[in-house]
């Protein structure tokens, strides 16, 4: 449980806030490059509560300013871009990408009015079909070249989900919470026929853990049945990051009550996706990028029929921003817990001056930043020794004294989906 001046702190990122200040040190996808055509080549966003325009330039480079004009407030968004830069449609006050206004036509030419303007502008970088945009004080750390993000050969897919009509801090913390995919997603896709979509989850947990290490926090489990076994990974990778399998999810601060969710996934060389081509990308040479269909029915109700409309149910359904001061949590939270501290720590840092954890200011490590290898190459049968892929990192080095684990002794999360459900089934059947 937090107090209320806790939740407002982790949740609150307009500017000038600790936790607006804290999101803006990271780098952040914003928009997928092939969004922006010759034909329409500038688009509005909001950005932690910042309204901008963005825009790419002939030229190729990108403009992130701030929408309002910083004359009179008319919308750059209808403004006209020429060399490199952006003219306001109403009085034609010319911007350059970094904010400079370079011309204001109707003042006299001695006038020093333009160097007393600074516009709010951010720069822009490019990569794996993303433009990114940096919010916070210079020097900025690099882009982070997450491996994913900058493998080759294999098949690269991009994906913008619906906007989340809640706070960032609501997906981040589904990110440290290992046990909701069993009701979540497995028992509910099993109420649904369809057990075998539930992804491995609604196998019989037996355990489950948290460890915090370079990037964030990685999660264990242990499952068991006949095709028990145990593994790690789902990482959560600091500060608002789900790395799971092959794919990268963002989830990135509209404003306080909205979220925008960009996902990277890459299948590298041979472990393609059956119908999928190799190289594929879309008519401009990016990764192809879908939008993710809305998560509810023609009723306006959940449809609960994919896993990320059953998290947009139970993120959106906690309220716009959730009131944690009414919370109740238990072991199982224990990965949120670690989140709101590691979070906290971060805010800190930055009121003191101090640099946050997981900002990457080292070329050499950021050719490639290897996130797989902190993760099992799969869940291994009980008992079964690692046939260690060379590329990870060994479970002894993994974990260290900090890995909280949580044992279930009994009950329905011990027993699987499946039978669980037959159960409840029964004893419903029983009591009519
Ligand atoms: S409002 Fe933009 S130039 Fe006047
Ligand atoms: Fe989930």
């Amino acid at each position: 449980m937090l107090t209320p001046e806790e939740n407002e702190l982790l949740t609150r990122v307009g500017p000038g806030t600790p936790c607006g200040d804290f999101l803006r040190r990271y780098w952040h996808p914003i928009a997928a490059a092939s969004e922006l055509t010759d034909e329409k080549p500038k688009m509005r966003l909001r950005i932690l509560g910042e309204d901008l325009v963005l825009y790419r330039a002939a030229d190729g480079t990108y403009g992130l300013l701030a929408e309002q004009c910083s004359h009179r407030g008319a919308s750059l968004y209808y403004g006209f871009l020429e060399d490199g830069g952006i003219r306001c449609p109403y009085h034609g006050w010319l911007y350059d990408t970094e904010g400079r206004c370079v011309e204001q036509p109707f003042e006299p030419q001695q006038s020093l009015l333009k160097h007393t303007v600074r516009h709010p502008a951010y720069p822009v970088e490019k990569l794996s079909g993303f433009l990114w945009a940096y919010m916070g004080p210079q020097p900025a750390p690099l882009l982070p070249r997450w491996d994913i993000l900058v493998d080759q050969g294999g098949i690269r897919r991009l994906e913008i989900r619906p906007v989340l009509n809640c706070n960032w801090l609501q997906a981040e913390e589904n990110t440290g919470d290992v046990t909701h995919t069993y009701f979540l997603h497995a028992y509910t896709m099993a109420t649904k026929g369809r057990a075998d979509q539930g992804g491995g989850f609604g196998r019989p947990l037996q355990r489950y853990g948290f460890q915090p290490f370079k990037w964030g926090i990685l999660k264990s489990w242990t499952y068991t049945g006949d095709r028990g076994g145990s593994g790690w990974g789902n990482l959560l990778v600091y500060p608002n990051m789900l790395r799971l399998g092959g794919a990268m999810h963002w989830r990135v601060p509209i404003d306080d009550g909205h979220t925008k969710i960009l996902r990277v996934e890459y299948f590298p060389p041979g472990k393609a996706p059956r119908g999928a081509q190799a190289g594929e990308t879309s008519s401009d040479g990016e990764p192809p990028l879908t939008y993710e269909a809305g998560w509810l029915d023609d009723q306006g109700e959940y449809h609960l029929d994919t896993f990320s409309s059953q998290d947009g149910m139970a993120w959106e359904t906690q309220g716009a921003i959730f009131d944690r001061t009414k919370e109740h949590l238990g072991a199982s939270d224990t990965g949120i817990v670690l989140l709101r501290k590691m979070l906290m720590d971060g805010i800190k840092a930055v009121q003191e001056g101090r640099e946050p954890m997981g900002l990457v200011r080292d070329p050499e490590e950021n050719e490639r930043i290897d996130l797989e290898q902190w993760m099992a190459e799969r869940d291994l049968p009980l008992g079964v020794e690692d046939p260690r892929n060379e590329s990870r990192i060994p479970r002894e080095q993994v974990f260290d004294n900090r890995h909280q684990q949580v044992e279930i002794s009994a009950g329905t999360a011990r027993i699987g989906v499946v039978e669980a459900l037959a159960r409840a089934t029964a004893a419903t059947m029983r009591a009519r």
